[in-house]
């Protein structure tokens, strides 16, 4: 059975309270059991792990390079600042997608930059809580494509 993680980041916590207009009324704890539920309908086990804390982050990060067969990212604001989380990712060599609920190219410029996007198999952005859905899927996909 495939281990994956699901890692989110600073105030995704606040999901189904924090500006709705973006990320949608669906709060963490229900994306989380989204996860849980696709990973299984796939023959996957999902662990979800969110953070405020870069540091914390990065700890599960280095966890998983031994335990989980990728990571699903969603960093929240430290997508665009982090190059420590870069870092981490490169040196764990697990297969990374990068998730955003919103669509953060068509959102202020300073979104558009991802640290993140350089050292993942690829991004998914722009549709909400579906994207963990299709995150796990892609995900699944790649690792199955390159075993
Ligand atoms: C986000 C987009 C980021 O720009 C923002 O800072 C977040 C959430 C998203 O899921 O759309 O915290 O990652």
């Amino acid at each position: 059975m495939k281990q994956l993680l699901v890692l989110n980041g600073p105030n995704l916590n606040l999901l189904g309270i924090r500006q709705p207009e973006f990320y949608g009324a669906t709060t963490l704890a229900d994306v989380e059991d989204l996860c849980r539920q696709t990973g299984a309908a796939l023959g996957a086990e999902v662990t979800c792990f969110q953070s405020n804390h870069e540091g914390a982050l990065i700890d599960q990060i280095h966890a998983a390079r031994t335990t989980r067969d990728g990571i699903i990212l969603n960093a929240g604001a430290l997508t665009h600042t982090s190059i420590a989380l870069m870092d981490a990712i490169q040196s764990v060599e697990l297969p990374v997608v990068e998730l955003h609920l919103s669509n953060i190219h068509a959102r202020e410029s300073f979104r558009h930059k991802s640290w993140i996007a350089p050292v993942a198999v690829g991004q998914i952005c722009g549709f909400g809580p579906a994207g963990y859905d299709l995150a796990i899927r892609a995900l699944l996909a790649h690792i199955e494509a390159a075993s």
